[in-house]
C-alpha cells in the first residue's frame, strides 16, 4: 500500500519504507551532494547543532528563510554541491530536515525529481510505503505533491490510499507540462525567484539527472549500494 502525507507528521513505522520529499530544495540538495561524492549528508534540526559539528572535512550547510546562515560553508542550493567529494555535509533546513527528523523507520530515503526512477523502482520492493511531503511552514507545497504523484506513477503500484490517488491524479494532469514552469509558479518557487534562486528551480526540475538512492543510516544519508 502506498500512502502520501501532504504534510509531515511523526511516523513510527519500523517496517515501512518512508520516502521524504522536499523538491525545493532539501532533498534535491541531499541527492546532488551524494551524487557528487559526498561521504554522507547528516540532517540536523538546528543551526546551533550544525555549528557544533564543524570540523575538518565537515561542511556545515543549509538555510533559514532560504539564506545561508552566518559562518556556514554552503547554503541550500543544490548547485553548490557539485564539488563536495569526500566531504561530510551537516545539513539543516527549515522544512526538509525537520520532516526527516520526525520519521522513525528502518528504511528512510530522500527523493526528488532528480532521482525519481531509482526511488520509484525501489518502492516496488516495499510492502508499505509512506511518501512524506515536507511542505513549507506547515502548508502543503505543490512541488512536493507533484513529486509524490510522479513517484507513485513511475512505480506502477496500484494499491493506493486516497491521498496517493490525489497525488497521482495531479501528476497525470501535469506530466506533459514544462516542469520547471510548474515549480516556478508554486509559492516556494516564487519565493526562491524573489531571493535570486531561479536557477535552482530549473535544476530541481530535472528528472532522473542522478541515479543515487540516499538512505538514512546512523551516519546520516549515504548512497545505498
Ligand atoms: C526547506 O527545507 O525548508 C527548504 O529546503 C528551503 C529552501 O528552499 O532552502
Amino acid at each position: 500500500m502506498v500512502d502520501v502525507l501532504f504534510l509531515p507528521k511523526r511516523i513510527d513505522e519500523k517496517d515501512a519504507c518512508v520516502v521524504v520529499v522536499d523538491v525545493l530544495r532539501a532533498t534535491s540538495t541531499i541527492v546532488t551532494a551524494l551524487a557528487n561524492g559526498a561521504r554522507a549528508v547528516i540532517p540536523v534540526r538546528t543551526v546551533a547543532q550544525a555549528k557544533r559539528m564543524k570540523k575538518q572535512d565537515v561542511l556545515i550547510c543549509g538555510e533559514r528563510q532560504g539564506i545561508k546562515p552566518q559562518h556556514f560553508d554552503l547554503g541550500n542550493s543544490p548547485q553548490e554541491y557539485l564539488n563536495v567529494a569526500d566531504k561530510e555535509i551537516v545539513l539543516t533546513t527549515t522544512n526538509g530536515t525537520k520532516a526527516i527528523s520526525m520519521v522513525n523507520s528502518r528504511r528512510v530515503y530522500a527523493a526528488a525529481f532528480l532521482n525519481l526512477t531509482v526511488i520509484s523502482d525501489l518502492m516496488r520492493s516495499c510492502e508499505k510505503i509512506t511518501i512524506v511531503c515536507s511542505g513549507q511552514d506547515n502548508a502543503v507545497a505543490l512541488e512536493d505533491v507533484l513529486c509524490a504523484g510522479a513517484l507513485v506513477y513511475q512505480s506502477g503500484l496500484k494499491k493506493l490510499t486516497d491521498a496517493a490517488q490525489i497525488a497521482l491524479r495531479l501528476w497525470k494532469q501535469a506530466k506533459r507540462k514544462d516542469l520547471s514552469k510548474l515549480l516556478a509558479i508554486s509559492q516556494h518557487g516564487r519565493e526562491l525567484k524573489k531571493y535570486g534562486f531561479s536557477g535552482d528551480i530549473e535544476f530541481c526540475a530535472q528528472i532522473d539527472k542522478y541515479k543515487v538512492i540516499p538512505v538514512l543510516t546512523k551516519d546520516g544519508f549515504v548512497v545505498e549500494k
